[in-house]
């Protein structure tokens, strides 16, 4: 077997996964308290005024939830959600297509909407101020024209883990911002429990906590310590999870006790060790540990900053003695001193 079918399995076993442990209302959504007691009123107020609701645009990094709130939504409103996501819609016929066959009220989710073409950006202008769009069609004579056309109400709700990147006519327009936050380790237990529920198998309720402390802060990073934790409880326990099982599953894992995945520790080694601890650059850190300037933006610094392993100056990124400690290594106040 090669290396792509392995992959693919992964991710049908993960797709399957995710179909299963999504909350489907707002009840079962765990945290979040402003966002869903907000989401809440506004929902409610649609429906009583029976109008789509308010375009709404959730950020923040991945995995804390942006998807499974998308489709919590519509269902809490009662309505069908279709998908699409930015950087696939490259046409603008593909994206009037889209908008005219969704029936009143229905929900519109575009994930990355910060990748969207700007063209495309601009045909949303319109459609979600007035419900029209104007497209420009070749005519028979060989000249274009413009025509017009209605759309049923609808209510777009964009994802993005930047926000920044959005243009602002296009922010402007949706009514209800909200940002996601990350989780608290009782918060993360309880999604940990509820996964177990789902899947019929018992936690210890020290051991959801262990996992809770090492999830990073992600809803989706618990769910796959959980998935993994279970199969070794089932293979190698009596198919209980306890703490003892999901310490050794841990251990082979790798995953440390502060929750710092790989490519964490690879920034803060490159920033400690090759920069002596900053200030330096995000894009140089990036060259230096081979990654994506967008994935050290937008996963890898957010966690780090909110959990004070790194900070931000104006000349450059700067390792905090928390950080210097998760490596092991000893921190020289004479020779670093932080901001
Ligand atoms: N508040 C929450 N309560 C329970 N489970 C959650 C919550 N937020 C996220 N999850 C779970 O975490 C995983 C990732 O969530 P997802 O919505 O795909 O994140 P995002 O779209 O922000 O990357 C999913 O399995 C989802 O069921
Ligand atoms: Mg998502």
């Amino acid at each position: 077997m090669n290396d792509r079918i392995v992959d693919s399995e992964v991710k049908e076993e993960e797709d399957l996964f995710e179909k299963n442990i999504r909350p489907e209302s707002l009840d079962e959504y765990v945290g979040q308290k402003e966002i869903k007691e907000n989401l809440r009123v506004f929902i409610e107020a649609a429906k009583m005024r029976n109008e789509p609701l308010d375009h709404v645009l959730l950020y923040g990094p991945p995995g804390l939830g942006k998807t499974t709130l998308a489709h919590i939504i519509a269902n809490e409103l009662g309505v069908n959600l279709r998908t699409a996501s930015g950087p696939s819609i490259e046409k603008s016929g593909d994206l009037a297509a889209i908008l005219s066959n969704l029936e009143p009220g229905d929900v519109l989710f575009i994930d990355e909407i910060h990748r969207m073409p700007s063209y495309i950006e601009e045909i949303l202008y319109p459609a979600m101020e007035d419900f029209e769009i104007d497209l420009v069609i070749g005519g028979s004579d060989g000249k274009s024209k413009s025509i017009k056309i209605n759309l049923p109400p609808f209510t777009l709700v964009g994802a993005t883990t930047r926000a920044g990147d959005l243009s602002s006519p296009l922010r402007d327009r949706f009514g209800i911002v909200a940002k996601l936050e990350y989780y608290n380790e009782d918060e993360l237990r309880d999604i940990i429990i509820r996964s177990s529920k789902v899947f019929s198998i018992n936690i210890d309720e020290d051991a959801a906590m262990e996992l809770a402390r090492r999830s990073r802060k992600t809803p989706r990073i618990a769910n796959r310590l959980f998935r993994r934790v279970r199969d070794f409880a089932i293979v190698k326990g009596n198919g209980k999870i306890d703490l003892e099982i999901t310490n050794e599953a841990l251990k082979r894992l790798k995953v440390d006790n502060s929750g710092l995945d790989n490519i964490d520790r690879d920034y803060l080694s490159s920033l400690i060790n090759k920069f002596n601890g900053g200030p330096v650059g995000v894009e140089t850190i990036a060259t230096s540990i081979g990654e994506e300037v967008t994935t050290i933006e937008d996963v890898v610094e957010p966690y780090l900053l909110q959990e004070g392993f790194i900070k931000r100056t104006r000349s450059g990124r700067v390792a905090t003695e928390k950080a210097y400690k998760a490596l092991g290594i000893t921190f020289n106040f004479g020779l670093f001193k932080e901001e």
